[in-house]
């Protein structure tokens, strides 16, 4: 496995046409759940510098703080709060332009101003973890981020968990 990444330039969906196959070859052969998750926030960080990358998994009826990217976060988010909670409840991604108006929004940081959080579900359809990225600009994600995130989160193999 090469640990270098390639910062591929171009739209942001050619960013992450490019970033895809470099995560794929990250995880390939690894079952380690952390060690996965660590080095897929690490990649996004990198790629496309996000001011925040991280996982929040499932554990004692919350949401528990799990590798990230960034500055330190909140370590424990109950299911009903945040967009994270609410992406967790509703079991879909929520993408929040504006987190200033997302009612509930758990400001870690205020430099953060937007943010996408997509669950990761097992086969049984039990969301167990959910991807959080936050940017420090305004109105900065789209579906193109869905899209591409949701291809990337693809890849947790339910084996890691
Ligand atoms: N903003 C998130 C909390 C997590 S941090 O931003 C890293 C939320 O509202 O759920």
């Amino acid at each position: 496995m090469a640990e270098d990444l390639i910062i591929p330039q171009g739209s942001r969906s050619q960013q992450y046409e490019a970033l895809f196959p470099q995560i794929q070859g990250l995880v390939a052969g690894e079952n380690d759940l952390t060690a996965n998750l660590a080095n897929i926030a690490a990649a996004i960080k990198e790629v496309f510098g996000f001011f925040w990358v991280g996982f929040y998994l499932v554990k004692d009826e919350q949401l528990v703080l799990g590798p990230f990217q960034g500055p330190v976060a909140c370590t424990r988010i109950p299911f009903h709060k945040g967009v994270c909670g609410h992406a967790y409840t509703k079991a879909e991604t929520i993408i929040v332009p504006d987190v200033e108006e997302f009612p509930g929004h758990i400001a870690c940081a205020s430099a953060s101003k937007s943010e996408i959080v997509l669950p990761v579900k097992n086969q049984a359809g039990r969301v167990t973890m959910v991807l959080d990225v936050d940017s420090d600009l305004l109105n900065d994600f789209s579906e193109v981020d869905q899209i591409g995130l949701e291809k990337i989160l693809g890849l947790i193999n339910e084996a890691w968990q």
